[in-house]
């Protein structure tokens, strides 16, 4: 039977791919994100596919969402949370003192990495299937990592405990909570340009596959949490980066 799938972030990326994946088994996918037209561009390549923008860290466009939702589908199978990002991308902003610059940023990647995931799981838990109905978070290597972006990395990592705490609450309605962290994943929109062949080589390095990873590598592990296969993993934080060591 097609199972409702909500996917933050679906518009673009690996939440696209997520997207992809899902409707090619037969699943309703409902695409949600902030720009309009990346989601109609996105619905036009997925037969079937439904959408509703918005901007997920704000309390009432989420309740505009969760409404949505609720009232075309009635229940939802799967939440995957892909929306997110490093922050540095939004508008420039002008800072009077290196603190506020600091303040700004910290703010900037809990609101976008961390609210956007906890706004809408609160939304949406009371519509979530018993017995078979999955939330899967989507993190980072960063959040393992001190390396690279701290505020991204440890808003991405706020979600870890959250994740935990939520597979407590909803494991008696036999609801499973899950948490994949991907390594770096090329052919997406997330870091802005390209990487250089540089800074591409030494990625790949660190991997012991010798290659970075993909949408697609993120999207089947996805598909398996999501399956009936997985209904005792719970409370799981699943590394998705070729074994790169999450401690350097
Ligand atoms: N690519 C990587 O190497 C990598 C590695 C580890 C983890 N991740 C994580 O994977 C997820 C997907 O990233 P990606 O690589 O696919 O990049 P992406 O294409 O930029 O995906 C981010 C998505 O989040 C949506 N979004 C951002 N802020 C939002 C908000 N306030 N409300 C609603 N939607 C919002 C964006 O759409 P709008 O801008 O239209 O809202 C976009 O569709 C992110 O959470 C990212 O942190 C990526």
């Amino acid at each position: 039977m097609a199972r409702t799938v909500v996917i933050s972030g679906g518009g673009t990326g690996i939440g696209f791919a997520v997207a992809e994946t899902f409707a090619s088994e037969g699943d309703q996918v409902v695409l949600l994100g902030r720009r309009q037209s990346k989601l109609a561009e996105a619905a036009e390549k997925i037969l079937g596919a439904a959408y509703f923008s918005a901007d997920l860290t704000d309390p009432y466009a989420t309740r505009a969402a969760v409404d949505f939702i609720s009232q075309q589908y009635g229940a939802v199978d799967v939440i995957v949370h892909s929306a997110g990002g490093n922050g540095v991308l939004e508008t420039p902003v002008e800072h009077a003192d290196p603190l506020e610059a600091i303040a700004h940023d910290w703010s900037l990647n809990f609101r976008l990495n961390t609210l956007t995931a906890v706004l809408l799981t609160e939304g949406l838990k009371e519509h979530l299937v018993d017995g078979a109905g999955r939330v899967l978070f989507i993190t980072s290597i960063a959040a393992f990592r001190g390396s690279g972006r701290v505020p991204y990395g440890a808003a991405k990592a706020a979600l870890h405990p959250y994740a935990v705490r939520l597979a407590q609450e909803l494991g008696p309605r036999r609801i499973t909570v899950n948490a994949v962290a991907p390594g770096l994943i090329d052919e997406t929109p997330f870091f802005g340009q390209p990487m250089t062949e540089e800074r591409l080589k030494l990625r790949v390095e660190e991997t012991a596959t010798g290659r970075v990873g993909v949408p697609s590598d993120v999207a089947k592990t996805l598909r398996f949490l999501a399956s009936e296969d997985a209904s005792h993993i719970t409370a799981q934080v699943i590394q998705v980066n070729g074994g790169v060591a999450s401690s350097r």
